[in-house]
């Protein structure tokens, strides 16, 4: 999809945090029936860290989003734009004001989108357009994700496989010549929405106003885990190269691989099929698990921070999960 483009887009910094509490492999086998073998050669998730606080979604956010910021010349009343893509939040009506509260950025926009483990992607790719059409100059995007909360923890299916976390990046207008962002491919596939999901369940309520009533209730995560893996290893690639080739780029000019940190397995299947080599993968996951929307700006962040991604690098970010969505944007990192 082409869009006019008034400005550039710069991506400044990343930020992010995780809870203290770490949960083992060895942890999770007192639970349910699995081990630390079974889950480490499956996933290649080793430990994940999860919240107990009711806060614990906003806290990471804030804290991902002012180390961010604080590696910037932006102050939070620079903010225009906050977008926070989380599917966890914590008030249905979205959580990204509380956010712009917590930080102290009272001139933001705040909003959520909900888009599961593309999230961040998408959030990306709409800040983008925001920055690129001239709207607004300084947005910050989080991606934040409580999904302990929502996991069935009796379930040794699901229940291994998911983390909590938070991860933020600036983004800020420049020059069109100075753009680093440079392109990006989206999809959904709505008719298999019941792969992965937290479904709302409705149960008859009475009332002296309203009658008959429905109160709803959100059950807990289910996965179809083989269809989704098929679907992962299948469609990402897809994507990658569509994107690639709108652009006129090859394969071997990607210097990072920075895929939505689900399964290493899957990540490895994405690298191979398009001849990408594992040295290129960037992957966290065996510390964190699935951390849904904040796994990709998590595992930016550290590969940054361990200065593993050199000035001018090329990147290609690409998100994948429930909805089912799936999306790439392809970058350039000028640090
Ligand atoms: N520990 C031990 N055994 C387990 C287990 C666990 N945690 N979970 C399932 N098993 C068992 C199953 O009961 C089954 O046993 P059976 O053959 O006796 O029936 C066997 O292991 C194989 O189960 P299966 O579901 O076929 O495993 P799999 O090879 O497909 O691996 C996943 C399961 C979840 C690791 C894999 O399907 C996957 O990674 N899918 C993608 C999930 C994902 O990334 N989701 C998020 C996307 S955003």
């Amino acid at each position: 999809m082409k869009s006019s483009i008034r400005q550039g887009v710069k991506l400044l910094a990343t930020g992010s945090a995780v809870p203290d509490l770490c949960i083992s492999n060895d942890l999770i086998s007192d639970i349910v029936d699995t081990s630390d073998e079974w889950i480490f050669n499956r996933t290649g998730i080793k430990e994940r860290r999860i919240s107990s606080s009711p806060t614990s979604l906003i806290d990471m956010a804030a804290k991902a989003s002012m180390q961010a910021l604080d590696k910037t010349q932006i102050n939070t009343l620079d903010l225009d734009l906050i977008i926070l893509a989380t599917s966890t939040p914590n008030d249905l009506f979205g959580s990204a004001s509380q956010l712009q509260a917590k930080i102290g950025a009272s001139k933001a926009i705040a909003f959520d989108i909900t888009a599961a483990c593309s999230g961040f992607v998408i959030a990306m790719v709409t800040a983008t357009q925001f920055i690129q059409n001239g709207s607004y100059a300084n947005v910050l995007v989080v991606g934040a994700d409580v999904l302990s909360k929502w996991t069935n923890w009796s379930d040794r299916r699901t229940c291994i496989l998911f983390g909590d976390g938070a991860g933020a990046a600036i983004l800020q207008s420049c020059s069109t010549v100075k753009n680093n962002i440079l392109g990006f491919h989206l999809n959904t596939d709505g008719q298999k929405f019941d792969q992965l999901n937290i479904s709302c369940e409705y149960s008859n309520f009475s009332d002296k106003c309203i009658y008959p009533g429905l109160r709803g209730n959100f059950k807990h995560i289910t996965m179809h885990g083989k269809e989704v893996y098929k679907f992962a290893v299948s469609k990402v690639p897809q994507s990658i190269q569509s994107c690639l080739n709108s652009l006129n780029l090859s394969s071997e000019s990607v210097d990072w691989l920075l895929l939505h940190q689900a399964n290493n397995r899957i990540l490895n299947a994405v690298a191979s099929r398009l001849m990408i080599p594992a040295e290129k993968v960037i992957s966290n996951l065996s510390k964190y698990g699935n951390t849904s929307a904040a796994s990709i700006p998590l595992a930016l962040n550290e590969a940054l921070e361990d200065k593993k991604i050199k000035n001018g690098d090329l990147i290609v970010m690409s998100g994948f999960g429930a909805g089912l969505t799936w999306g790439t944007l392809i970058f350039r990192w000028y640090g």
